[in-house]
């Protein structure tokens, strides 16, 4: 069994920790090869890799990023993509790929599965939002990192009876924001999935504000939006991968809370500090389970599936399945345990 790696997509706490325990298992209970593709399918199409064995692995559990690097380059955005995978599969005579990514690269894996080469899924990012499975790695470790976080702001938001608006990762769902905002007791979460009243927002901290001296903490996720035609929000644009740019809702909501309210407000964006550093240790038994599964999946003949977590259990889904949607936020759990606190 030869079998090819690469980490696709946005970077997540725990990538390293997946590649390991796919070449321990592939190597030690198959005594088969892995070769690590660099740079995602950059690596693929350009034939730039490097053997993985035990001995490369050694070390990476405990480590952020990817000891292969990531981008979001896929083969369709290119003519002649696909056959240079096709080409790549002969030249390392692999059995097939095992693409670690989010649900852009899954989905580019299941057109490359719909158009012949062997390819098995891992879900993998921080906003876990991919379908077919409960949790993805890297997710606790971003809300550990927001929750520390905001533990920190309440101190100097009670401090200077302020105002603290909080912006987490979060483009299309707010898994983040809502988890990290119910660990840390935060004031209000606003997330994509439920678009937000300003005016019932600055009313609810006029009001909490009023008398008494208030510190309020306010998680926004970055893709959060208001009620059309209440607050403008600038449009950045796309990138180059046609991903909307996102970033600045943060500082328009307080603005418009300072406006509305009089009370002073400040913002802080964790940014790129929730993908960073060292994973959880919830994240590396989770990527260490999904990384075994693909290899025994892939030493089974299991192309065409994304192994998942669901109930506790590792399972197999069809790539197909778990593609072209993302998984929004548990809503009761929003109405249950973030809503009643709105601002109370
Ligand atoms: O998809 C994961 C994610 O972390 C999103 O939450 C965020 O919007 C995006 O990646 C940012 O990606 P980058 O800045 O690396 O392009």
């Amino acid at each position: 069994m030869r079998i090819g790696v690469l980490t696709s997509g946005g970077d997540c706490p725990g990538l390293n920790a997946v590649i390991r325990a796919l070449v321990r298992v592939v190597e030690r209970t198959h005594g088969g090869s892995v070769v690590g593709f660099r740079n995602a399918w950059q690596g693929v199409l350009e034939d730039d890799w490097e053997v993985l064995d035990v001995a490369r692995c050694r070390g990476i559990l405990p480590r952020g990023g990817t000891i292969i690097g990531t981008s979001r380059i896929q083969p369709y955005s290119r003519p002649d993509g696909v056959d240079l995978v096709r080409r790549s599969v002969q030249r390392h005579s692999l059995d097939g790929f095992v693409v670690i990514g989010g649900e852009g690269s899954l989905s580019c894996a299941a057109d490359l599965v719909a158009d012949g080469v062997p390819c098995i899924g891992v879900p993998k990012t921080i906003d876990n939002d991919v379908v077919g499975t409960e949790l993805t790695f890297g997710f606790d470790t971003a809300v550990s990192i927001c929750t520390a976080a905001i533990d920190r702001l309440h101190t100097t938001a009670e401090a200077h009876d302020r105002v603290m608006v909080v912006e987490v990762m979060g483009r299309h769902v707010g898994h983040i924001a809502l988890r990290a905002g119910i660990a840390g007791g935060a004031t209000m979460v606003l997330v994509p999935e439920v678009p937000f009243d300003i005016d019932e927002v600055a009313e609810a901290l006029r009001r909490r504000h009023a008398g008494l001296s208030f510190a309020s903490i306010v998680v926004v996720a970055e893709g959060a939006e208001p009620l059309p035609g209440t607050l403008e929000v600038p449009d950045h644009g796309v990138d180059e991968f046609g991903h909307q740019r996102l970033g600045g809702i943060s500082q328009v909501l307080a603005d418009a809370i300072e406006d509305r309210t009089g009370i002073e407000t400040r913002v802080t964006i964790l940014g790129h500090v929730q993908r960073g550093g060292s994973p959880t240790a919830f994240d590396r038994v989770l990527a260490t389970r999904l990384g075994a599964a693909a290899a025994e999946a892939a030493a089974s003949g299991s192309w065409g599936v994304m192994v998942g977590l669901q109930a506790d259990r590792i399972v197999e889904v069809p790539l197909g399945e778990v593609t072209k949607r993302r998984k929004p936020i548990d809503l009761e759990l929003y109405e249950r345990v973030a809503r009643p606190f709105f601002a109370s």
